[in-house]
């Protein structure tokens, strides 16, 4: 049974769920599973400051993560390994502090949850309490089972992210599709043991669409997918990558919605233009 706090109307962005699906105030791990169950598709994007999350929120994305790709959209690394806990819980907060309705994931970066089952709860709990996120991501498989049931039982809800995950590039030998031919049953079992374990969605990366669609279909929790086809119940892309804030190669599985980047030149430019003409500020700009 619903209460009336998460049933209560939608605002004018997001979408109505279909079919007697009542709209729901706050998305919460359970409303994944129950779209799931429905039929109904959702989505993620990357958020990683107010007016972003503010944004995505009222257009009706159900899941925010606030990535650790801040390490590469945010902080100017190359790659998601150098970010620390220490720098992306103040993104979480400001993510988490400025949505009302979509569901916050804090991703634990590469080092903060490894080591062991107690490590990582420690710092689960640190973007729960400090970063206000809703639940948290962590990468792997079979491997992280006892993280996971760790923190499910702690009231730590897990989202788990399995096929290609990035924080393990150098052992994985770089970018590369994950689970083909006879290795998807490797990418299966995973899935099977993070679902065991407590997991209550995951993320496939880079993971072939049948692959992708045969897990899908055997698991109960939502999957969500980034370059892994049609047939998972969720997707999610990196929000500078889909709106075209960021230049340059992008992976197939992006596809671009906007020029971001190119809304953003021709504003800097008419202003500098302004400025060196003295025509910026005008006597309406002017106390
Ligand atoms: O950090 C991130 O942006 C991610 C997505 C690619 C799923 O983990």
């Amino acid at each position: 049974m619903s209460t009336p706090e998460e049933t209560a109307p939608y605002g004018t962005g997001p979408a109505a769920p279909a079919g007697d699906a009542k709209p729901v105030k706050k998305i919460r791990t359970h409303h994944l599973r129950e779209m799931k169950e429905r039929g109904e598709r959702f989505s993620m994007l990357t958020a990683y400051e107010q007016y972003a999350a503010a944004t995505f929120d009222e257009a009706g994305i159900e899941v925010l993560l606030v990535g650790d790709s801040a390490s590469n959209n945010v902080y100017g690394n190359e790659t998601s390994l150098p970010v620390t806990v220490e720098e992306l819980l103040p993104l979480t907060r400001a993510v988490s502090r400025s949505v009302s309705r979509a569901l916050v994931v804090g991703d634990l970066p590469f080092g903060s949850y490894q080591a062991s089952a107690e490590q990582a709860y420690l710092t689960a709990a640190r973007f729960m309490k400090e970063g206000g996120a809703h639940c948290v991501k962590l990468e792997g498989g079979v491997e992280m089972a006892p993280q996971i049931e760790k923190l499910s039982q702690g009231g730590i809800p897990v989202m788990a992210h399995i096929g290609f995950t990035p924080q393990s590039e150098h052992a994985l030998g770089g970018y590369r599709v994950q689970g083909r031919g006879e290795t998807g049953d490797r990418v299966l079992e995973d899935a099977l043991a993070i679902q065991e374990a407590g997991a209550f969605a995951v993320v496939m990366e880079m993971v072939p669409g049948e692959t992708a669609a045969r897990i899908t279909s055997e698991l109960v929790i939502p999957t969500i997918g980034i370059g892994a086809g049609p047939e998972c119940d969720g997707q999610v892309l990196v929000w500078q990558d889909a709106f075209g804030l960021r230049q340059g190669r992008m992976a197939r599985f992006v596809k671009q919605y906007a020029d971001v980047h190119d809304v953003m030149l021709r504003a800097a430019r008419a202003y500098d233009a302004d400025v060196k003409a003295g025509t910026f500020p005008g006597p309406e700009h002017t106390f």
